[in-house]
């Protein structure tokens, strides 16, 4: 960490979280230039992965049958990924002062295996006090949008790139990807001072602007 004027500072954490086929990818890149142009180089990376071991695990997670890993076996892998992201790459940036901007993270154990998968949010919260000692963003910016047309972009952006896989969670049926939705804003009510929801539905520049103007409010920069 490094001081300026007998104050702490650090890197920022901001994650993006969100349903299947909400715009994450798109909206990270638009988020990382306009925080370049701002004099704010940040680092993105995602999550399951962004550390060598935890890609190996993505590839175990994110393909295969439905039924390969149940809800515990995932939130495992998920928070063993994560230990590896945050110990090589999100801690050591932060300390240094840099800014990270990650396509999920904790959150997405909660959503998915706690909320959706049905493991519950104690589990949840326990793994991660145990792998990570609890860390959280600074900013948690949760992309909402109805479920139907989340999972309509997601396969065609599949069919797009035939072969690629990673569809796993997608094939997880309607019900899952509702109790999913609302795993997400119920976070987003448990932590009100940390997580924005924003509407997703809207076209790409919108959405930008949303995400802009929370970061901008939430972190205190300049909008322009
Ligand atoms: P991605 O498609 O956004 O890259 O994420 C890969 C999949 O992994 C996605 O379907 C969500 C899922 N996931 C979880 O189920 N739990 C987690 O903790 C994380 C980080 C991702």
């Amino acid at each position: 960490m490094s001081e300026s004027s007998g104050k702490t500072i650090r890197g920022r954490f901001i994650t993006l979280e969100g349903g299947e086929g909400a715009g994450k990818s798109t909206q990270i890149g638009r988020l990382a230039d306009w925080l370049a142009a701002r004099g704010i180089p940040a680092e993105t990376t995602r999550e399951p992965g962004g550390a060598p071991g935890a890609e190996a695990i993505r590839t175990l997670i994110v393909n295969g049958s439905i039924d390969r890993w149940d809800a515990m076996a995932e939130a495992l892998l998920m928070t063993a990924a994560r230990r590896m992201h945050v110990e090589q790459r999100i801690r050591p940036a932060l300390e240094a002062g840099r800014w990270i901007v990650c396509d999920r993270f904790s959150d997405s154990t909660m959503a998915y295996q706690g909320y959706a998968h049905g493991l519950g949010r104690q589990p949840v919260e326990q793994l991660q006090q145990i792998a990570i000692a609890g860390m959280k963003p600074d900013l948690t910016l949760i992309l909402d949008m109805p479920v139907e047309a989340g999972l309509a972009r997601a396969s065609a952006r599949g069919s797009q790139a035939p072969g690629s896989g990673e569809d796993r969670f997608e094939r997880m049926g309607l019900d899952f990807h509702r109790r999913l939705r609302e795993g997400f804003l119920d976070i987003a009510r448990h932590e009100p001072e940390r997580c924005v929801v924003i509407d997703a539905t809207a076209d790409i520049e919108t959405v930008a602007t949303a995400i802009r103007d929370a970061v901008a409010t939430r972190l205190g920069l300049e909008r322009s």
